[in-house]
């Protein structure tokens, strides 16, 4: 059995392309074209509510919002959609970008690997990403975030779900094969800082016995 390396590229592929089938078989398992979470969970459809009202409270109507691994697009797609800003949903899962089509047909959905997806520098009001990013081989998620940077424009937000606690693991996860990569919050408010996305806030959203933890940084 080979050494498998996080570092390596080859391996950060492979573990990209996991989560990406994964999604592809589990799409509704996950979440149903209702927006609820098919397992009880804490991934309420009032609380992506919530992030996109407090979001769209801070953006001028029609503003430019990229979401990052947005899934079938609900519930949080299709929110900030409702709020009159100009979505643009990004996922590698063909299903679910599929069902994102159908069921946000006001959004723009682009099918890609947000590890690889090329946005116009200085373009965008807002990047938001919940649940997805933890997804993402944890030296890809570092890398990630200067770019994400480059796609706001200064003083835009990023709104995101990053881990509370260290973790790397591969698991079932409604039946198939998944992959899970997450830091702590104090060492992703450094990568934030380090990438020029100030952090205003962090909280800690509660699921169960564990938790995430979701951030608001601005691009200085
Ligand atoms: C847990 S789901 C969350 C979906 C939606 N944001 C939500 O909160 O309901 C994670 C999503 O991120 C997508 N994803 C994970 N890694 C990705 C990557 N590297 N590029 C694009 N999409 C990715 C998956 O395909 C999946 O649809």
């Amino acid at each position: 059995m080979p050494v498998m390396d996080p570092d390596d590229a080859a391996t950060r592929a492979r573990q990209r392309d996991l989560v990406r089938r994964g999604y592809d078989t589990i799409s509704l398992a996950y979440r149903g074209d209702d927006g609820q979470a098919a397992a009880p969970s804490a991934e309420d459809t009032a609380r992506y509510a919530g992030w996109a009202a407090e979001l769209a409270g801070l953006l001028r109507p029609g503003a430019a919002v990229v979401d990052l691994g947005c899934g079938a697009g609900i519930p949080a797609t299709r929110d900030l959609a409702g709020h009159g800003l100009r979505v643009i949903g990004v996922d590698f899962s063909a299903v679910q970008l599929r069902r994102a089509r159908r069921l946000v047909p006001a959004a723009r959905l682009i099918q890609a690997d947000m590890t690889a997806l090329q946005l116009r520098p200085a373009s965008a009001d807002a990047v938001v990403s919940f649940y997805a990013l933890i997804h993402v081989p944890l030296a890809d998620q570092q890398a990630l975030f200067p770019r994400i940077r480059g796609w706001l424009r200064p003083g835009g937000y990023f709104l995101a779900i990053v881990g509370a606690g260290r973790c790397t693991e591969t698991g079932r996860y409604h039946g198939a094969d998944m992959f899970w990569d997450h830091a702590d919050t104090d060492t992703y408010l450094r990568w934030f800082q380090a990438a020029r996305l100030m952090p205003l806030w962090h909280r800690y959203i509660p699921e169960g016995t564990s938790g995430h933890t979701l951030v608001l940084a601005r691009a200085s």
